[in-house]
């Protein structure tokens, strides 16, 4: 399916935005903490044409025969069905967060195709949102920057999609540079960019795909968000961002044993980017493997958040040789990734696909991924 199929003319413009891996600070984005992500090079591509009316119509290759239309007027969460709502929601979400004028508007055609794999943890929503946000905003130029429209995403993903997840995946698909992760304070958005060298080091980024599927509109991610706001409460701090690992004595002493591991972890992860930050511009990639495997084990064992799947991958890769290893993104399913030498890639890989099969799991899904450009009009 193309835009011309659907919609019987040729799009005027093209957007595309990428889905991201997060390298390292993991749950810490709604704990107003530090994230470490790369946007990767696999896109969602928006083609767009302009209308006379108010209509904006949605349609993709991935449900073929589905357009969706909603008019500027009629712009209300409970309006937006299924995917949809990735779309729809930000035009939403200009208008409520951003504050943007849409009176005078006129809407568009939208076809949106995706090469981020959908349900692997690897922000498939958000490349959605972002290339759409990004898109909406030039063309009816409302004159917001980068960090705007992170919010702006993040709105939408919140109210019209449902999820009540953090800043990191929009900010990393609009701010992801080459060959870079983007070091990024998710309560100031202060970013700095800080060079990865996988290349020149001879390594690579593995996904892992476990294929076991997650949803964050429901379940585990919304309770652990509630844990890490009860911790903050009875803390007395605005948000866990605002303890160090000199505080978590007190912690243990106030906090109930589940509630102090899940501020423990996300305490420890605040403190891993920091250091995953200092240890690549001191020492380069080579380095953070045994941050990367705390991180993992942190999740495993404090935050409750990996499955035996992820683990396996990650305990695989490790005895296989990679550099480090960790579940990346919400947990509860979803990839994990392998900094590995890249004469070790396809061993690794192997190893992994065969203590799958052994332990009687899905096959999972393996490739590299690169450290690509943010959104952009292409
Ligand atoms: C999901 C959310 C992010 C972040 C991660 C965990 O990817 O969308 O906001 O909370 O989980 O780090």
């Amino acid at each position: 399916m193309t835009f011309q199929q659907v919609y019987g003319y040729e799009p005027t413009v093209q957007y595309s935005a990428p889905g991201r891996v997060n390298l390292i600070g993991e749950h810490t984005d709604y704990n107003d903490g530090y994230v470490l992500p790369f946007a990767i090079d696999r896109r969602t591509v928006a083609s767009i044409g302009q209308r006379e009316d108010r209509l904006i119509r949605v349609a993709s290759a991935f449900e073929p025969d589905a357009v969706h239309e909603l008019s500027l007027d009629e712009l209300d969460p409970s309006r937006m069905q299924g995917w949809s709502a990735y779309v729809f929601g930000i035009a939403w979400a200009l208008r409520e967060q951003a504050g943007a004028d849409l009176s005078d508007k006129t809407g568009f055609d939208v076809f949106i195709d995706s090469d981020v794999p959908v349900g692997a943890g690897l922000s498939s929503s958000a490349a959605i949102e972002c290339g759409v946000a990004l898109a909406f905003t030039d063309l009816w130029e409302l004159g917001l920057d980068r960090k705007a429209l992170a919010r702006v995403g993040q709105y939408s993903e919140n109210h019209a999609v449902g999820a009540p997840t953090g800043i990191m995946d929009q900010s990393a698909s609009l701010l992801g540079e080459q060959d870079a992760v983007v070091f990024l304070d998710c309560r100031t958005l202060d970013t700095a960019v800080v060079d990865l060298a996988l290349e020149a080091n001879g390594l690579e980024v593995l996904v892992i795909d476990t294929r076991v599927e997650h949803a964050h509109a429901t379940g585990g991610y919304k309770a652990r968000r509630d844990s890490c706001e009860r911790g903050a409460a009875a803390m007395g701090v605005e948000a866990l961002r605002d303890l160090s690992v000199d505080d978590l004595p007190r912690a243990q002493e106030l906090l109930d044993d589940e509630t102090f591991r899940r501020v423990r972890h996300v305490v420890t992860e605040d403190q891993r980017v920091l250091d995953t930050v200092r240890t690549l511009r001191e020492q380069g990639p080579r380095a953070i493997g045994d941050l990367l495997v705390a991180s993992h084990a942190s999740m495993r064992d404090d935050f409750e958040i990996s499955v035996p799947e992820l683990d396996l991958a990650v305990e695989t890769a490790m005895a296989h040789g990679a550099v480090g290893a960790r579940m990346t993104g919400g947990g509860f399913g979803g990839a994990a990734i392998a900094l590995v030498d890249r004469e070790a890639r396809g061993a690794i890989a192997d190893a992994v696909t065969s203590a799958f099969a052994s332990a009687g799991y899905r096959e999972p899904t393996v490739f590299t991924v690169h450290a690509a450009q943010g959104a952009r009009r292409d």
